[in-house]
């Protein structure tokens, strides 16, 4: 794969950080109205609410931050399947990814029809989902910071670059 020069490197992180954690903070939006609904909050307008910020925020959101992400992978020196710690992200976001656009998505939408009629079962599962995507995302944000596990075997680095196993420039 081509690699880029640093400006369009620091360009795409810029990228990467502003997409992932924007929809980090669209996941915590759903989750507060998840919660606000199940505290007495109307539902006939927290639901439809809730149904326009997934479809026309979080599901287009999930999927630039999966284009970005492995794009930051494949034209950078960390690779997509390189280093575990991107590896672990890349199944974690991907998972997350699916579940959003075949799961969450058309649950808001059904939501956001039903408004006030939506039973109680449903309406823990709007608060549940955001709960759990949220703490997958800090787990990814923890796993981009600290970097952990190295290297795979499978990609051994030559003497020429080991320098850069644990920290690619
Ligand atoms: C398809 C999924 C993803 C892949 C393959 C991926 C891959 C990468 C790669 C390769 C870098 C390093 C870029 C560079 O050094 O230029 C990076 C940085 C980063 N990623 Fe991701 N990422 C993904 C999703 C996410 C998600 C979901 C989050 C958080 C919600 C996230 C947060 C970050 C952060 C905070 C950094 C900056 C780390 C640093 O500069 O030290 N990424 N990502």
């Amino acid at each position: 794969m081509p690699r880029i020069p640093p400006p369009a490197r620091k360009a795409l992180l810029t990228l990467h950080l502003v997409t992932a954690l924007g929809w980090l903070g669209t996941d915590l939006v759903l989750l507060t109205l998840g919660i606000a609904a199940g505290r007495g909050a109307d539902p006939a307008v927290v639901y439809p609410v809730m149904a326009l910020v997934g479809t026309a925020l979080f599901a287009p959101l999930s999927v630039l931050v999966w284009l970005v992400g492995v794009a930051s992978s494949l034209l950078t020196p960390w690779g997509l399947v390189r280093y575990r710690w991107v590896l672990v992200k890349l199944v974690l976001t991907t998972v997350m990814v699916g579940l959003v656009l075949f799961l969450l998505t058309p649950n808001l939408r059904h939501a956001g029809a039903l408004g006030a009629a939506l039973p109680a079962r449903d309406r823990a599962d709007l608060v549940i989902a955001p709960a759990v995507s949220t703490s997958l995302m800090i787990i990814a944000t923890v796993l981009s910071t600290y970097k952990p596990w190295g290297r795979r075997r499978t990609a051994q680095p030559t003497r020429m670059n080991r320098h850069r196993a644990t920290t690619p420039i």
